[in-house]
């Protein structure tokens, strides 16, 4: 394990904005973000694969009217956006450590506004995409927390990913579908207020364009018609 990685769990810890396994609130929250964590019935935007949770923090600061919550398995990720939104003493930031499979497991149907997916690992090999974080199984699973009009992002640098995922939301009830290629070269750009992840701001560096699209789920009723 890293130098740096026990002093940051032992942060984890004790910071109120983490549930993380081994605090009571891990194993009761579901449905409870609202009256157990935030105590206030703001929306909930969740930032799946958040990392060092720089787009939870940024929108968080825009958006004081909203809750957000960085989900990441790593730790010592998660620290750095949870000591920043502690240093800034933003109230409307938590960050969730664990699996996003899991994720049905944290909140109720209907608990959530809004999901961002931000520049997930692309997982190209044809035998990992099950575990791509655009694979019909997850987004059904997206589909069970977001509330009806509820809107779902992604950002990524990877093409294959972002085709891929393009291809995958054809074959289900979406609407509303609104993309590009080129984000930076995109009236869409003018929504996302100049917040920009580790990755993003790594790979914009190198020269590469920013993929991204938005989309909602349509309700039983639209699919019915
Ligand atoms: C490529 S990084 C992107 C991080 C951040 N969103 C950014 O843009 O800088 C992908 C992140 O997803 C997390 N991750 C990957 N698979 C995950 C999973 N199944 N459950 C939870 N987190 C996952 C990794 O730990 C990592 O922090």
């Amino acid at each position: 394990m890293g130098r740096k990685k026990l002093p940051r769990f032992a942060d984890n810890e004790k910071a109120l904005n983490v549930v993380q396994p081994g605090k009571p609130l891990y194993e009761s929250i579901k449905g409870k973000w609202s009256s157990d964590f935030f105590k206030n019935e703001k929306p909930i935007v969740l930032e799946l694969g958040c990392g060092r949770g720089e787009y939870t923090v940024g929108l968080a600061k825009h958006f004081p009217h909203k809750n957000f919550i960085g989900i990441d398995i790593k730790g010592s990720r998660i620290w750095k956006g949870s000591q920043v939104a502690i240093q800034e003493n933003l109230e409307n930031v938590g960050f969730l450590r664990t699996y996003i499979q899991n994720i049905h497991e944290f909140f109720a149907p209907d608990e959530v506004s809004e999901i961002w997916i931000t520049f997930p690992d692309p997982r190209p090999r044809e035998s990992d995409e099950r575990r791509r974080m655009t694979h019909p199984r997850f987004l059904q699973m997206y589909q069970q927390l977001i509330k009806p009009e509820g809107i779902i992002h992604l950002k990524t640098d990877n093409r294959p990913l972002f085709d891929y995922t393009l291809e995958v939301l054809k074959g289900l009830n979406t609407k509303d579908l609104e993309y590009t290629f080129d984000l930076y070269g995109s009236s869409l750009n003018e929504a996302h207020l100049g917040i920009k992840t580790t990755y993003e701001a790594k790979f914009t560096a190198l020269g590469y364009d920013i993929n991204y699209l938005k989309f909602r789920f349509k309700s039983s009723s639209e699919t019915s018609s």
